[in-house]
């Protein structure tokens, strides 16, 4: 205990810890809220948990911090077993995504909580706090009462409160998720920042995909209970080894078909309007001709041309649908286009209004194409 206080209170800057989550799982009855989850945080990293609603994130969280238990699976913090620990043992600090300040204490006093639960003394308490109101940029703010504050304010407080203690564990379960798009945007940005100041290791909940590519070094995608993928923002939306993960990382065009060749580099599949090229799965052999699969490109992967151009031309050789644009939507940074293939699904692509093709307009028959290595392959129809 007191060599975890010493860890605690230890002056300055704190260093992140290693974070291994080995095969923890908890249910609820028969709700498995975790299944078999093995994730290895490296010290100093910000990875996230990214799922829908009810994949297990929290309850994951909970675990770490140790207000639940695992039924199953070791949780070790540095070279400690922490499993079966009480949560102030654990050099672990929390946020949660309502603040939880107290609202009859001052902002110093709701920062300092932490330390007086430490047994730090006066003076050492009082440094700390106007170290971190400064760390937040919420200097000269400690009279004040959490209800003067904004949203915004409020949730650097409840960070303010999380970091007094030098954790080199931080764990937030959607922190900004209160908070309006314009400020949570700004507050990711400086929550970025001060864990790279701090060097903490950061394990981050959110169901914000946007959100979780922006900040994390790796995201961790759950969908019930299970960890489906872990890897880099970059690794997660260029190679999704998942159609789950490929659908939940932006938008995806799924296109059903059968696999008419497949070679060492990719497959050619016969799909509605055409025909469409694709990689190998990451998962999973070569298909064979015949296997029904789902071809996934994301729409700023395709080029739409008009029907019967040279450029179409060019495109029939290398694989491209065709259908009719039926809506072109200009929304700022990009072009939306809806295009309707011959069984009436709809494929979208994006593009960059400088890169406009002369000559499209809605009613029109396209041509959509992509290169092959822009687009993934995933078995089955579903
Ligand atoms: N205390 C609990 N009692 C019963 N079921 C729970 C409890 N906490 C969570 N669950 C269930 O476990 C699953 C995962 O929940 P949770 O971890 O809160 O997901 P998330 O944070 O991703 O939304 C859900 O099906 C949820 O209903
Ligand atoms: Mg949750």
């Amino acid at each position: 205990m007191s060599q975890s206080n010493a860890a605690a209170i230890a002056p300055q800057s704190s260093f992140g810890l290693r974070v291994q989550i080995e095969n923890v799982s908890r249910n609820y009855g028969a709700v498995a809220a975790v299944a078999d989850v093995s994730i290895d945080v490296a010290a100093g990293e910000f990875v996230s948990l990214l799922g829908p609603s009810g994949s297990g994130k929290t309850t994951l969280l909970m675990m770490l911090a140790g207000f639940e238990h695992p039924d199953a699976g070791t949780i070790r913090v540095g070279d400690r077993d922490v499993t079966n620990l009480a949560p102030n043992k654990r050099d672990i600090a929390m946020v949660f995504q309502r603040y939880a300040l107290f609202p009859h204490m001052s902002v110093a006093e709701n920062i300092a909580f932490p330390l007086v639960m430490r047994k730090v003394g006066r003076a050492d308490r009082e440094r700390r706090v106007m170290q971190a109101l400064e760390t937040v940029k919420l200097s000269g703010y400690g009279d004040r009462k959490p209800s003067e504050l904004s949203g915004g304010q409020q949730q650097r407080v409840a960070l303010a409160r999380a970091i007094v203690f030098d954790p080199p564990v931080i764990l937030m379960d959607e922190p900004l998720g209160a908070l309006d798009k314009k400020l949570r945007q700004h507050m990711q940005f400086e929550l970025k920042q001060l864990q790279q100041r701090l060097g903490a290791t950061v394990i981050y909940v959110t169901h914000d995909q946007e959100e979780a590519l922006t900040m994390s070094d790796r995201v961790a995608v759950m969908s019930q209970g299970r960890l489906m993928q872990l890897g880099s923002p970059r690794e997660l939306y260029d190679r999704p080894n998942d159609a789950f993960v490929a659908d939940f990382l932006g938008e995806m065009n799924f296109l059903p078909g059968t696999v008419r060749e497949s070679d060492a580099q990719g497959c050619i599949v016969d799909v509605a309007g055409g025909i469409a090229h694709a990689g190998l799965p990451v998962r999973g052999g070569r298909p064979a001709p015949g296997d029904r699969v789902r071809v996934a490109v994301r729409p700023e992967a395709i080029t739409v041309v008009p029907s019967g151009s040279a450029d179409a031309a060019n495109d029939a050789r290398r694989g491209s649908v065709s259908g009719v644009l039926s809506q072109l939507v200009f929304n700022g940074a990009t072009i939306v286009l809806l295009i309707e293939r011959p069984d009436g699904s709809v494929i979208q692509a994006c593009m960059n209004p400088q890169h406009e093709q002369p000559g499209l307009t809605v009613g029109q028959p396209v041509t959509a194409s992509w290169s092959r290595d822009a687009a993934a392959i995933f078995a089955g129809d579903a």
